[in-house]
């Protein structure tokens, strides 16, 4: 069976996206990455991907006038590289009403918090301070509110009186990178379908 075209859009390091890669990397799996494109020139993501092999491409917001004419560009590759899914994983640029609904229900990403807590930035350091006893991440549908929209999975880990915004984030980003491919997996196997606003996971 074809294997679904999966788009990753980055910033950074690319952890998640690394995940992703291993994940993709069994032939048995139901996603492939078509294309890995960043904002960020420089991203250590994008050598993860040239390492894997995978086609990477450097778009940067710094070089267009303004968001929608970045976000045609976005889209101008994804549509080259014949995307059928888009996942964000640690793409730090907030998306226009416009590119999310040209992308509706094929817009993917994941949080470091259990949302609808903690949406934006500086999660862990907000979560400590709330002195929160569970902390986590999610993946979600996207929607044009920042980090908001219908939940796929999330995974949660217990806040420990000694925990620092690195050792929590740490703990955090391990759970992420296993519900992110499970996630895509799930997606490929057409298991998640949303129903009044809500995700309905097929053998959830
Ligand atoms: C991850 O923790 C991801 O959840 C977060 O950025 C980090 C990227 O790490 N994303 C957001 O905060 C989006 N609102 P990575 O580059 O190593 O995958």
């Amino acid at each position: 069976m074809a294997r679904l075209k999966t788009a990753v859009l980055i910033s950074g390091h690319g952890s998640n996206l690394q995940a992703l890669i291993d994940a993709c990397a069994d032939p048995a799996f139901p996603a492939e990455i078509c294309l890995v494109l960043s904002n960020k020139p420089g991203a250590a993501g994008l050598d993860r991907a040239k390492a894997a092999g995978l086609p990477i491409k450097a778009v940067s917001h710094r070089e267009f006038a303004d968001r929608e004419s970045f976000e045609a560009a976005v889209s101008f590759e994804l549509e080259a590289a014949g995307a059928e899914l888009v996942l964000l994983a640690g793409f730090m640029r907030v998306l226009t009403e416009g590119f999310v609904s040209k992308w509706q229900d094929r817009l993917i990403n994941i949080h470091p918090s259990l949302l609808p807590a903690f949406p934006g930035l500086d999660t862990h350091a907000r979560a400590l301070e709330a002195g929160v006893a569970q902390a986590g991440c999610t993946v979600h549908f996207v929607r044009a509110d920042v980090d908001a929209g219908p939940t796929i999975l999330q995974a949660a880990v217990s806040v420990t009186n000694d925990d620092t915004e690195e050792s929590l984030a740490a703990r955090v980003l391990e759970q992420e990178h296993k519900i992110y491919p499970e996630a895509l997996r799930l997606i490929a196997d057409g298991k998640v379908t949303i129903s009044d606003g809500k995700v309905i996971v097929e053998d959830a």
